[in-house]
């Protein structure tokens, strides 16, 4: 099923279920065929019982950091393919078994994508599982392995739901990104400077619910008001015990990484979410029902798990973090990115589109590198479906069943075999035909960017609406103004378009 009319996609031609792990030689220096290289035994180790997963618990989030933790495991192991423990881990988290296989090469990591050989049941981030009363008691989409019939019929109905929502999504889009920078003006000539994450927070859960769900937030006044809050708090209580936050320590690993915070906190937000969902998107609960064959409790569970799990956390971190590329340059980007911009859409938004998007080579290149240096869901799982042979650029290893992979993405897009200065932002990077060749190394959807997400895999629904979006951002911003000035939290200034 494709999900691209009237979207432009670098993979509307692929159809294939799992990606090839064969290298083109154009883009890796040593294409060693995998057949010939070593088998090795997987570095490593997942230490004492309750000792080791607790210093890896500890080094992770307190004394290294995610990256420095995966990097130093490569140095000592001289692999970029070894076995580490992942939190969370012990005291209250005695069922979750913390191993893992790391995988921080794009030739390993690509393993993650063959469904053949790893299934993605309930490995969604990682062996810990958020409670599923988070989600209505149901295992929503992205907790769904491939072999479950269920699967094909959520992910069929979420792909339905996009190619409708396209007829809106610029408009609503463009509306709502109007608001915003009203908001962000205001503020700045207010107080100097704008924190812009709420603005832009409710600008992405105004335009998400109005076209995935065709439900305004506006005629639910609870919604309206706090809906993006109250998301925010329903993902925070899932996902705490999984992510560094950068508090005081020890205060961080006693209170936020030690124990999951019980649902009843936040289930008056759901219900809230719940009800509006319920009521104000009738039409798309119905034809979950009617076309997809699910219950109705079963699709307003899993739209709400689509808006705001998926949608919504997907782009409150990855907006920030392109902001911030574009808004602290000081390289002459901006003044690219607007000539591009006036020269191909013009200097109105009325003109902007999917199609027009796609005459903007450089803006759609900085959208890619700035997913590639700072993918939005850094860390990805997938648990060996049978014994296999997982290779890497150097070393061939043997997998056994049941064995969980992480890939921590962040460095999988810094490999020096596939991207030339790889810690280094190149604007344009992903243009002309090298460019191109690129994106088969561009993960951040769960799948390469030439990819195409269908039923039998686990590749972001939304893989092309997501950096069409961004473009499209990009496009409003060099419209309104000729340059911007920020980061990832404020914009301290912005100057008008001439
Ligand atoms: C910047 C925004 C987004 C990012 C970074 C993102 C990222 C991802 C990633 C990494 C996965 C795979 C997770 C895994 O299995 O390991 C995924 C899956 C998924 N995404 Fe997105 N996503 C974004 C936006 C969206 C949007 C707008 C939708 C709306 C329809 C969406 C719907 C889904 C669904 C339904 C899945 C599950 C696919 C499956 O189970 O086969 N995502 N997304």
């Amino acid at each position: 099923m494709s999900i691209s009319p009237g979207l432009p996609s670098s993979s509307s031609s692929s159809s294939s279920s799992s990606p090839s792990l064969v290298f083109p030689q154009s883009v890796l220096t040593s294409p060693t065929p995998s057949t010939s290289l070593p088998l090795r035994t997987i570095p490593g180790s997942h230490g004492w019982p309750l000792l080791g997963p607790i210093s890896d618990r500890l080094n992770y989030f307190w004394f290294q950091g995610p990256e420095t933790f995966f990097r130093k495991r490569i140095e000592k192991n001289k692999s970029t393919v070894f076995r580490t423990n992942v939190p969370p881990t012990w005291p209250l988290f005695l069922g979750v078994n913390p191993n893992v296989i790391a995988v921080l090469d794009c030739k390993s990591f690509a393993h993650l994508f063959d469904m053949e050989i790893v299934e993605k049941r309930n490995v969604l981030v990682g062996d810990f599982m958020p409670g599923v009363e988070f989600t209505g008691d149901i295992r929503t989409c992205a907790y769904l392995d491939t072999s479950e019939p269920q699967h094909a019929q959520v992910k069929n109905f979420a792909m339905d739901i996009l190619k409708r929502s396209s007829k809106v999504w610029v408009t609503e889009l463009v509306t709502n990104l109007g608001t915003m920078f009203d908001t962000i003006e205001t503020q700045i000539a207010q107080n100097g400077s704008s924190t812009y994450l709420i603005p832009l927070q409710r600008c992405v859960f105004n335009f998400l619910s109005k076209s995935l769900l065709g439900a305004d937030p506006k005629t639910d006044p609870k919604v309206a008001e706090s809906g993006y809050a109250m998301l925010d708090r329903w993902l925070a209580l899932m996902l705490l015990p999984t992510v560094k936050i950068g508090l005081l320590q020890p205060l961080e690993e006693f209170f936020l990484h030690s124990f999951q915070y019980p649902f009843f906190l936040v289930s008056g937000d759901y219900k809230n979410l719940y009800n509006f969902i319920e009521t104000r998107g009738k039409e798309v609960v119905e034809r979950g029902q009617t076309e997809f064959g699910l219950t109705k409790e079963e699709t307003i569970h899993n739209l709400l798990f689509i808006l705001g799990f998926n949608a919504f956390g997907g782009f409150s971190v990855f907006l920030p973090s392109l902001f911030n590329r574009i808004a602290s340059d000081k390289t002459g980007l901006q003044q690219s990115l607007r000539d591009e911009v006036k020269q191909n859409c013009g200097p109105s938004s009325s003109s902007l589109s999917f199609e027009s998007v796609k005459n903007l080579p450089l803006v759609q290149s900085v959208v890619y590198e700035s997913l590639r240096l700072s993918p939005p869901v850094p860390l990805q799982f997938a648990r060996a479906r049978k014994d296999f042979r997982l290779s890497s650029h150097d070393s061939v290893f043997d997998i056994k069943k049941g064995e969980l992979l992480c890939g921590y993405q962040p460095l999988v897009m810094r490999d020096a075999r596939v991207f030339d200065e790889p810690e280094a932002f190149k604007p344009d990077r992903f243009m002309g035909e090298k460019g191109s060749e690129l994106l088969s190394y561009l993960y951040w959807s769960n799948g390469p960017q030439t990819g195409s997400p269908t039923e039998s895999n686990k590749q972001c629904v939304a893989k092309d609406y997501v950096t069409r979006t961004a473009c499209l951002i990009v496009a409003y911003v060099f419209q309104r103004y000729e340059s911007i000035t920020g980061t990832s939290t404020s914009i301290t200034a912005v100057e008008k378009a001439k």
